[in-house]
């Protein structure tokens, strides 16, 4: 079976690592390539913070091809995945496409493999946030309503899969890859050198991370976002590593008790979130991560696609509600946060599943 993996954006690479793993364990287990693929970076992300940090710390192989289609707007950057994609496809025989996620790297690459007449699977799909006023809601719509099967992270993905009209037999089941990359490396989670620097101590700061369109791209809103955050917080520091959308609107920004740094490699990131008091973020993974570490997470959206998070996990969404805000501070300073558990299937093993239900599949 030819296989090829799609990977753009930092979040994709952390979910594709395990898969990658699977499909060479599962050769190896064999004694045969029963498994031959072909792995397709698009260069939405290039940065070394934001893409080559993540293949080297968690052993991802180097991409056979690298798109290198780098930043532009919405209908650019999709525009010229999908040109750059087509090509590859046409010039690289497959099987079968597999896309993760929800960026635009994910939906680009999944229209142009339908309409070569491939077979799609989106790792991820099925959730829904309702807010079609963000890009990734639009991605998850559109990939979903073009691709072949499904595996899901979560019972609620396969019942908005089915309430859009995919058939049972499309939809798996399996588990998050996210958290397989999480508990496989948690282990090896590294003290960043902001911690001595900053003489930071467990459970006596807190982790933020902003990088929504919504949240960071007016500057106005942002820095009233941060100096709220720092006051409320205070005089617990905060630590923010920042992504590169968010860090040309604060450039001149000095907020009290706020420690700034570049995007974090994965291991790091993993250990300041693991020792923290309590994550503040709009991101959609540290929502995953964080409940699966049982850490207490506050999420600066309206609304979430992972709403396990929320009823089963340790996550909040408060939206840019002040006085929500600061009760959420207060409870998670004086440590009276709510407990959560950890979300069905969510165990580690989500790609061994996948591999095995692809072994299976007739194409
Ligand atoms: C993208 C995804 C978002 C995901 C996030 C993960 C879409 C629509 N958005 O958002 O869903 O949560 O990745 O981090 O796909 N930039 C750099 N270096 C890089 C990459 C980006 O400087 O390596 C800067 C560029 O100025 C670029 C901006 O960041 O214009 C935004 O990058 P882009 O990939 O368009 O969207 P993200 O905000 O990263
Ligand atoms: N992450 C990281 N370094 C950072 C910030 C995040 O390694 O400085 C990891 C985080 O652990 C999670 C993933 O990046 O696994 C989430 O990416 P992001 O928030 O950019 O995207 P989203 O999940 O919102 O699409």
């Amino acid at each position: 079976m030819h296989i090829t993996l799609v990977a753009g954006a930092r979040p994709n690479f952390i979910k594709i690592a395990p898969i990658i793993r699977a499909l060479d364990t599962y050769n190896e287990k064999y004694g045969r390539a029963f498994f031959h693929w072909r792995m397709v970076h698009t260069g939405q992300h290039y940065d070394d913070k934001m893409s080559d940090i993540f293949f080297r710390e968690l052993g991802i192989p180097t991409p056979h091809s690298n798109l290198g289609v780098g930043s532009g707007s919405q209908a650019e950057q999709t525009a010229r995945i999908m040109m750059a994609f087509e090509k590859e496809l046409i010039e690289n025989a497959t099987d079968l496409v597999v896309v993760v996620g929800d960026v635009n790297s994910t939906m680009a690459c999944a229209i142009t493999a339908k309409k070569l007449n491939l077979k799609v699977a989106h790792v991820e799909g099925g959730l829904r946030s309702r807010d079609r006023t963000m890009p990734e809601e639009i991605n998850r719509i559109v990939t979903d309503s073009v691709a072949d099967y499904f595996f899901t992270t979560s019972v609620s993905a396969g019942a908005n899969l089915i309430c859009e009209g995919m058939l049972p037999e499309q939809i798996f089941f399996v588990g998050n890859t996210m958290i397989d990359t999480l508990a496989a490396n948690l282990h090896k989670a590294r003290k960043p050198a902001l911690w001595d620097r900053h003489q930071l101590t467990a459970r006596h700061y807190l982790l933020l991370t902003l990088h929504r369109p919504a949240n960071v791209d007016d500057k106005t809103r942002l820095n009233r976002l941060l100096s709220e955050i720092s006051a409320l917080a205070a005089p617990l520091p905060i630590v923010f590593p920042v992504h590169p959308r968010t860090r040309n609107k604060i450039n001149e920004l000095t907020v009290p008790n706020l420690i700034c740094s570049e995007p974090l490699g994965y291991l790091e990131f993993i250990y300041l979130m693991h020792h923290s008091a309590g994550v503040i973020t709009d991101s959609g993974g540290v929502q995953e991560e964080t409940t699966w570490m049982g850490i207490p997470c506050v999420t600066l959206r309206t609304t979430t696609e992972r709403p396990e998070t929320v009823s089963i996990g340790t996550n909040e969404v408060i939206g840019d509600d002040s006085e929500k805000l600061c009760h959420a501070l207060q409870l998670i300073i004086s440590g009276k946060w709510k407990k959560g558990s950890i979300p069905e299937l969510w165990d580690g093993r989500a790609a061994e599943r996948i591999v095995n239900i692809l072994s299976q599949l007739t194409l």
